[in-house]
C-alpha cells in the first residue's frame, strides 16, 4: 500500500459523480506522459445504459483535447456513505485504455481510501490477450 498524489486526486475527483441511481461514487486521474492530469468522474442517466464510467469520461476529456499519450490512471470508487473499498475498472473501460496505452507500461492504480493508499497494476494484468489497434493492422 502506497499513497501519492494522483492517488489523492482520483479521490477528489469522486465527489463529482452524477450517480442518482446507483449511489457507487467513482473519480479518475489520468496522467498524460508529459505530467498533465485529466479528470473524471462517473455519470449516470435516467435511461441508465447512457451511463459512463469515471475513466472513460477521463480518457474522452483527454483525447478530446489532443492528448495521445499516457502513463497511469488512478482510480477511486465506492458507495456514497459507505467504507472506501477497491473498485477495478470494468472491462469496457480497459478496453479504451487499450486503444491508447501499451498494456506492459500503463500502470492503474486502484485506490483503497480517502488517504489515497491504492495497489498498482499494469493494464496487461488487467486485461491479458487483449484486441487492440495492432490487432487490425
Ligand atoms: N463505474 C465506473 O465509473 N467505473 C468502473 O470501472 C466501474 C463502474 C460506475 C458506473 C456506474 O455509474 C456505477 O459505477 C455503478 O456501476
Amino acid at each position: 500500500m502506497k499513497n501519492n498524489n494522483l492517488a489523492l486526486e482520483a479521490v477528489k475527483a469522486r465527489e463529482a459523480a452524477y450517480v442518482p441511481y446507483s449511489n457507487f461514487m467513482v473519480g479518475a486521474a489520468l496522467l498524460t506522459k508529459d505530467g498533465k492530469i485529466f479528470y473524471g468522474c462517473n455519470i449516470e442517466n435516467a435511461a441508465y445504459s447512457p451511463t459512463i464510467c469515471a475513466e472513460r469520461t477521463a480518457f474522452t476529456k483527454a483525447v478530446s483535447e489532443g492528448e495521445r499519450e499516457f502513463s497511469a490512471i488512478a482510480v477511486a470508487g465506492w458507495a456514497k456513505n459507505a467504507k472506501p473499498a477497491q473498485a477495478f475498472p470494468c472491462g469496457v473501460c480497459r478496453q479504451v485504455m487499450r486503444e491508447f496505452c501499451n498494456p506492459n507500461e500503463f500502470k492503474v492504480l486502484v485506490v483503497t481510501n480517502e488517504n489515497g493508499d491504492y495497489t498498482e497494476h499494469t493494464l496487461e494484468e488487467l486485461l491479458p490477450y487483449s484486441f487492440g489497434p495492432e490487432s487490425l493492422m
